[in-house]
């Protein structure tokens, strides 16, 4: 067995001094050779290990390079030094593995994002990454947390799907044929009867459908797992792999839906507040970093923890996609011509810009967007009244924009059928998902939050693909 080791996180909370330890980690410099700064992963914080170097062996001291990893053993004493309370006086060092500093690419010195990117097996050792995934980890534990207090059921939804008609986005094909000489059909087409599951199938761009299955048992369960969309979207905000949660409730409407996806986010922002704080301070100085080099009224008006805060203590806005379009019309960038995707009449789809301007411009804070034309969305929404809307809703947030999209569901057999129908949903295929409407259907709601959107929100990085471990996009899979 190892020696048992206490973690840096935990010594330093403590604060306990005067007793014999052992620590583990990574050494992020070598001062004087004599101060190790060491980095566990346990927290932002390093551990200042103090050497003898007067008797220690040479040999050992040449070995402790950046980016090497240790054992310390030694005595946890008040420091002399600034900049931290305690340290430890090693009394004996063994490194498991050295650093070539020459070739080790993490210098103790800033290096950009983008570097970092190329480098993500190893950026996890730096104070920027560490602080995102350790904020990660939290984010995912307070969802659980905040679903599992309210009784609700963690529904494993499957990876490969059979069914194609989410239509939430392209898929990828997931297949055993040979690419280059496929089994053909009479009629010349590939023939995924000898495929492996004996039909084509595809990774899942959303649990939703089989979360409505679920619900109508379960009352509420919710998902959160890997989603695949093939779209070739380059921008800070898409990957081709992301983490979707999933919320599924029966008996509940629209409003309910809405209420429950505030308070979720509101859970969230308030745990990573109440237990992340040295992290988000990182962050929260990084981000004011990045922002220097842009022209002023391009800077954020808050700082991260002041973004934050005002989140849980604002009720989001909530309008009608038609108030929505009404705003945006009179609205001076579409005036002066200022958007790529003019306003013009109701109907049209928002894009990025539009919902940008409703949060950032004109009411400053998180938007519910509800009540969108039946044409521009899912099949399964349920239709309003007027037979033009559906019971949709988006919640947009400053910076990001799409955070969360969902709606009340069609529960009704004969206008969920009529609308498949119409919009040329494979109704046979189907049958599983209208059996529900057929047998003992009730109103039911939910939505779709993507956790890396909202992990970009939380940490104020700028690119979705420095909130993934390993980043996935359009001519893009290393690692
Ligand atoms: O709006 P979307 O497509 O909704 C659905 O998939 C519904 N079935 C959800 C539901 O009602 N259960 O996706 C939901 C959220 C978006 O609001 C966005 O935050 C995120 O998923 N998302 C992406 N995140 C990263 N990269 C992408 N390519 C994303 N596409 C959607
Ligand atoms: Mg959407």
């Amino acid at each position: 067995m190892m020696p048992r080791r206490t973690k840096i996180a935990r010594l330093l909370a403590d604060g306990n001094t005067g007793f014999d330890t052992t620590v583990m980690g990574w050494i992020r410099t070598f001062r004087n050779n004599q101060f190790i700064a060491l980095n566990d992963g346990s927290t932002l914080h390093n551990l200042q290990v103090v050497v003898d170097f007067e008797n220690a062996d040479a040999e050992l001291l040449r070995r402790l390079t950046t980016g090497a990893a240790i054992r310390a053993t030694g005595a946890i004493v008040a420091s002399q030094g600034k900049g931290q309370a305690l340290e430890m006086k090693a009394r004996d060092i063994e490194v498991f593995g050295e650093c070539d500093p020459e070739a080790y690419p993490l210098q103790p010195k800033k290096h950009s994002l983008e570097f970092l990117r190329d480098i993500a097996h190893l950026r996890f050792r730096t104070n920027t990454f560490g602080a995102v995934f350790r904020v990660r980890h939290h984010v995912a534990w307070a969802i659980h947390d905040f679903f599992h207090r309210r009784g609700f059921v963690y529904l494993h939804s499957p990876v490969i799907t059979g069914s194609d008609a989410e239509g939430a986005g392209e898929m990828f094909r997931v297949t055993t044929l040979d690419p280059i000489n496929p089994p053909l059909t009479e009629s010349g087409e590939v023939d995924f009867k000898k495929d492996f599951f004996g039909k084509a199938t595809n990774l899942t761009v959303s649990g939703q459908l089989e979360a409505e299955l679920g619900a109508l048992a379960l009352s509420e369960v919710y998902t959160f797992g890997p989603t695949f969309r093939a779209e070739n979207s380059n921008t800070t905000r898409h990957l081709a792999e992301f983490w979707m949660i999933e919320p599924e409730v029966a008996f509940v409407d629209l409003e309910d839906n809405m209420n429950l996806a505030e308070d979720m986010l509101k859970h969230i922002i308030r745990h990573v507040l109440e237990n992340c704080g040295d992290d988000i301070a990182l962050l929260e100085s990084r981000l004011v970093e990045e922002e220097k080099n842009k022209p002023q009224q391009e800077r954020s008006a808050m700082t991260l923890r002041e973004k934050l805060q005002f989140c849980l203590d604002n009720d989001f806005a909530r309008v009608t996609y038609t108030e929505a379009i009404d705003i945006l019309r009179i609205s001076t960038p579409n005036k002066k011509k200022k958007f790529r995707f003019p306003i013009e009449e109701w109907g049209a789809d928002l894009q990025s810009e539009h919902e940008r301007y409703l949060v950032e411009k004109h009411f400053g804070r998180p938007v519910i967007l509800y009540n969108y034309p039946a044409k521009i969305k899912a099949f399964y929404m349920r239709l309003n009244e007027d037979h033009e809307t559906v019971a949709a809703m988006d919640i947009l947030f400053p910076g990001i924009g799409e955070i969360v999209g969902g709606s009340q569901r069609e529960e009704r057999y004969d206008v969920l059928r009529q609308k498949m129908e119409a919009m040329h949903i494979p109704v046979e295929e189907m049958s599983w998902y209208l059996d529900t409407r057929r047998f003992g259907t009730v109103p039911h709601a939910g939505f779709g939050l993507g956790f890396e959107r909202l992990i970009l929100f939380v940490t104020g990085m700028t690119n979705i693909r420095d909130v993934i471990p390993f980043p996935r996009f359009p001519g893009y899979a290393a690692f």
